[in-house]
């Protein structure tokens, strides 16, 4: 098994083939959560804190599922109820968390970077649960790991990726992992949500969505973060939507078999139709939980779960 890092900061800094042992390591951990008691004992003892700056209802919940399905203590920091609060700075909280012994972090924090910035000075494996607009890494392993189970294949793969792009830190994540892996990756968006730099990962840009998604064999969609912007970037959300909405018309230019991903959560009937949304062609809630068995496989395979402790 190919996977030697200390810490999970970001896609850009695994290799082609660590991206393949998370996610046939996470393939035969799936199973786990489709038996009748799901919980196996290969991380018996380990203690994890699951550290939110920034709201979530996935990746805070599949984190800890993941955890609790592998046996580890975990347990939930939320920024509202703690000291940061009175003013306690991150790197204190970090160290009097790890003050009790941690084994893991997960941190999401409005600040890219502050995963990199804690494993600086941190004991624990650090893994990156989204650093402002700069990386989600387990959001595009879950997303490779939806893709191939439907699509049996990534290299070669015509992937349209749209939306708010210069926000998103999925986008980002993907692009990267979904180059190394050799699909084709289109980024489509309004132009201020689109700056041209975003070809220096690999991807090709386009500013027209009825244009990228032709032939396309993903269409992943992607909701506009209010929450970062300070400024207005389109004149109204009903020209975003009549130029950037995924809509059924608009979906049919796609291959006969292409599939909708979303990350969530999802703005309806402004980037993308209720229709499609809760369609066959939709694959939204298998990505969902496709990210409980994406977090179990980072946190075995980061804190030294035994192969064979698999099919116990
Ligand atoms: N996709 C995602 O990160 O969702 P949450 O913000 O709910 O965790």
């Amino acid at each position: 098994m190919a996977f030697n890092q200390k810490h999970l900061l970001g896609i850009q800094s695994l290799s082609a083939s660590e991206i393949i042992t998370i996610l046939d390591t996470a393939e035969s951990l799936a199973e786990i959560s489709l038996r009748e008691v799901k919980k196996v004992p290969i991380l018996r003892g380990k203690t994890i804190i699951n550290l939110f700056y920034e709201p979530s209802t996935r990746t805070r919940s599949s984190f800890e599922l993941a955890a609790k399905r592998l046996s580890a203590d975990i347990s939930n920091f939320r920024k509202e109820s703690s000291s940061v609060v009175k003013g306690e700075t991150l790197k204190d909280t970090i160290l009097n968390l790890e003050a009790m012994n941690t084994d893991a972090i997960i941190i999401r924090h409005a600040f890219a970077g502050s995963p990199y910035f804690i494993s600086t000075f941190c004991s624990s494996h650090i893994i990156n649960a989204g650093d402002g607009a700069h990386e989600h890494p387990t959001q595009a392993l879950l997303d490779a790991f939806t893709i191939k189970q439907r699509k049996k294949k990534i290299s070669s793969l015509k992937i349209v990726i749209a939306g708010d792009i210069l926000h998103s830190r999925v986008a980002r994540s993907n692009v990267l992992l979904l180059k190394k892996l050799g699909a084709e990756v289109v980024l489509v968006g309004p132009p201020p949500l689109l700056p041209p730099y975003f070809s220096t990962l690999g991807a090709k840009i386009d500013y027209n969505l009825d244009r990228a998604v032709k032939g396309a064999d993903v269409i992943m969609m992607l909701r506009i973060q209010l929450e970062r912007q300070d400024k207005s970037f389109f004149p109204s959300l009903r020209e975003y939507r009549n130029l950037y909405s995924l809509t059924r018309e608009r979906f049919q230019n796609a291959k006969k078999d292409a599939i909708i991903m979303h990350p969530g959560p999802i703005n309806r009937d402004v980037e993308i139709s209720t229709d499609l949304a809760d369609s066959t062609e939709s694959v939204i809630l298998q990505q969902v939980e496709n990210g409980v068995a994406v977090r179990m496989a980072v946190l075995y395979l980061l804190l030294g779960g035994k192969e064979h402790e698999i099919a116990d």
